[in-house]
């Protein structure tokens, strides 16, 4: 087998909350009146929250923001996104993630998550995932966010592999950039794969069964 475990981004990977995050900050965005659209919103996939915040406030030219008031726009983006989250259920886990998800481990390999996101372990209880991952690394325990390497090279720490044996499975081009510079091969899905940045670039997330086969 060419991998001995599989790194998951969460959002826009194993879940659609990416959706959910678009909506939020669009809300916000409208709000203050500043442009926000789908081609700014990929710029935000794999990027912590108040960087995210930084992206949208590149097209702000109002009077200057306090760090009070960006701390309070992110906790108002948050806020109206926790309330999506609230209504997810076990029926937000697609059929096709969950049975690859079991292929995958069916396949003896370790499984994590490696996410920006604070709100990762909520998601997964959300989901039904709250014990399924080996191991959980998060926006909760890193310091720096995608594209730097470090929520992955946590990831692989907290299974015990070497980074070489891990593959990386990211829907942002700043989650591709952060696994390969964390020294991992990664698998490609939604706006990551149409920029061709990764090393497989998926339609579906079933492929990765025949990639980690091949
Ligand atoms: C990433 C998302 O998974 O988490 C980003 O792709 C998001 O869009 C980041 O900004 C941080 O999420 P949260 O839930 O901590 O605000
Ligand atoms: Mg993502």
């Amino acid at each position: 087998m060419k991998f001995q475990a599989i790194i998951f981004d969460l959002d826009g990977v194993i879940c659609f909350t990416d959706e959910y995050h678009y909506r939020a900050w669009k809300a916000m965005a409208d709000e203050m009146g500043i442009p926000f659209d789908r081609t700014i919103n990929n710029r935000l996939r794999g990027v912590s929250r108040m960087a995210s915040l930084d992206i949208i406030l590149e097209q702000y030219h109002g009077p200057a923001l306090s760090d009070e008031k960006k701390a309070a726009l992110a906790q108002q983006k948050n806020d109206l996104y926790r309330e999506s989250l609230r209504e997810m259920s076990t029926a937000d886990l697609s059929q096709e993630v969950r049975e690859t998800l079991d292929g995958l481990r069916e396949m003896g390999l370790k499984l994590a998550i490696g996410s920006s996101s604070k709100n990762t372990p909520f998601i997964l209880g959300q989901i039904g995932l709250k014990d399924f991952f080996d191991a959980v690394s998060d926006g909760n325990n890193i310091t720096r966010s995608k594209p730097d390497p470090e929520v992955f090279l946590k990831a692989a720490a907290m299974l015990g592999i070497a980074p070489e044996h891990c593959l990386v499975v990211e829907d942002a081009v700043s989650g591709a950039e952060a696994g390969h510079a964390g020294g991992m091969k990664v698998a490609c899905l939604g706006d990551a794969a149409q920029h061709q940045a990764g090393d497989w670039n998926m339609e579906s997330i079933r492929e990765l069964l025949s990639i980690v086969k091949a």
